[in-house]
């Protein structure tokens, strides 16, 4: 599986906590594009898609939710609900995002621009991808 998670190191004291992410240092990638998702439902799933260059962290900056994880071979389920957390997903893991909490906020950080070429949205074309 193409994924880990990654404790991001906090510089803490009593004014409260920063976490701060460089690329090719605590982030594995250079970084080329952030994004974020806010506005969330609970009842409206994301993702459903893979990618076959991209590689990205994920930081609940605030609130929950759910990835499902998927190789072509296993699936498996991660909670990201911390902000000192990034969930790394390499190339080739199909993601669906679910179960959000209202108002979940997730920053991405991505190694490229956005394309949608370089999506795959179709599962089985995604299993065809990964097991040829
Ligand atoms: P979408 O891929 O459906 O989001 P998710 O992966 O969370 O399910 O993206 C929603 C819309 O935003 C879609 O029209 C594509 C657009 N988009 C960009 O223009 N730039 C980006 O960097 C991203 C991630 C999406």
């Amino acid at each position: 599986m193409n994924y880990r998670l990654i404790d991001l190191k906090v510089h803490g004291d009593e004014r409260g906590k920063l976490i701060s992410l460089e690329g090719m240092k605590n982030i594995p990638f250079e970084i080329k594009r952030v994004y974020w998702i806010f506005d969330t439902l609970p009842s409206q799933d994301r993702g459903m898609h893979a990618h076959k260059k991209m590689e990205q962290i994920i930081v609940a900056m605030d609130g929950a939710c759910q990835f499902v994880l998927d190789d072509g071979k296993t699936r498996e389920k991660v909670w990201l609900n911390r902000p000192d957390q990034g969930l790394y997903i390499g190339r080739n893991m199909w993601r669906e995002m679910k179960n959000f909490s209202y108002g979940c906020k997730l920053m991405v950080l991505a190694n490229d621009y956005y394309e949608e070429k370089e999506y795959i949205r179709d599962y089985n074309d995604f299993l065809k991808e990964v097991n040829e």
